[in-house]
């Protein structure tokens, strides 16, 4: 089934209710530091390994009606479905992101529907959402292995040098681009959760950190 169509939204939420938002995270909200496991490439060999790359802060979206009330109308209003959510988080991201998809998580024998991007505030920094997609798995090391297309360069150069420095040139000629999501506070951005996408390099950029809601939806009518 091909994917689920692209969102990219701005002026959905108020600075008041992003605000609102943030605080009742903090409130009820469990903290993790992510420091390996859930970056691609961040394994005990890989690029990220020891480092610390994201603060994280979990809450259960569904047990807490105060935050749901302000996200959930307007968010299945703009994707036209009804929101089920299999993990919510605050995520401050402390390095950029590598390729990978968000297909495995927690899905509970649901079929996972989309990632929903809700940025904390605003910063020069975008989501690259990728063509290219897989279900099964989150790894972009899998893709490669079977991808049987033409390795070129099709992402515009200049954005690669200024976004893309993170990621190897040599992983980038399997990609293309399918959007791009401007980090801007009360803007949402719902990709289907089989993109491979990534993060630009805001380290690079002179941003040390930035910070977003970020939800896991599921199908709420459909189970494997
Ligand atoms: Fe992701």
């Amino acid at each position: 089934m091909s994917p689920l169509p692209t969102f990219n939204a701005e002026n959905i939420f108020s600075s008041d209710e992003i605000d609102l938002v943030d605080q009742l995270v903090n409130s009820v909200g469990i903290h993790d530091v992510d420091d390996s496991g859930s970056y691609p490439d961040s394994g005990k060999h890989g690029r990220y390994s020891g480092k610390t790359t994201a603060n994280n802060i979990h809450w259960n979206y569904h047990r807490c009606p105060e935050i749901e009330k302000i996200l959930t109308p307007k968010l299945e209003q703009l994707l036209q479905r009804q929101l089920l959510v299999t993990d919510a988080h605050i995520l401050e991201a402390k390095l950029p992101y590598l390729v990978h998809t968000d297909f495995i998580h927690n899905n509970q024998g649901h079929v996972p529907e989309y990632t929903v991007i809700i940025p904390l505030d605003t910063y020069d920094s975008v989501t690259v959402c990728f063509n290219e997609w897989a279900e099964d798995y989150n790894d972009f090391e899998i893709f490669k292995q079977s991808y049987q297309g033409e390795k070129k360069l099709r992402i515009d150069p200049g954005f690669a040098v200024d976004r893309l420095n993170h990621i190897h040139p040599k992983d980038i000629v399997y990609l293309t681009v399918h959007d791009t999501f401007a980090w801007r506070k009360g803007s949402v951005f719902a990709m289907d959760r089989r993109y491979f996408h990534c993060s630009d390099n805001f380290v690079k950029r002179g941003l040390p950190t930035k910070r977003a809601i970020i939800l896991w939806t599921l199908s709420s009518s459909t189970k494997y």
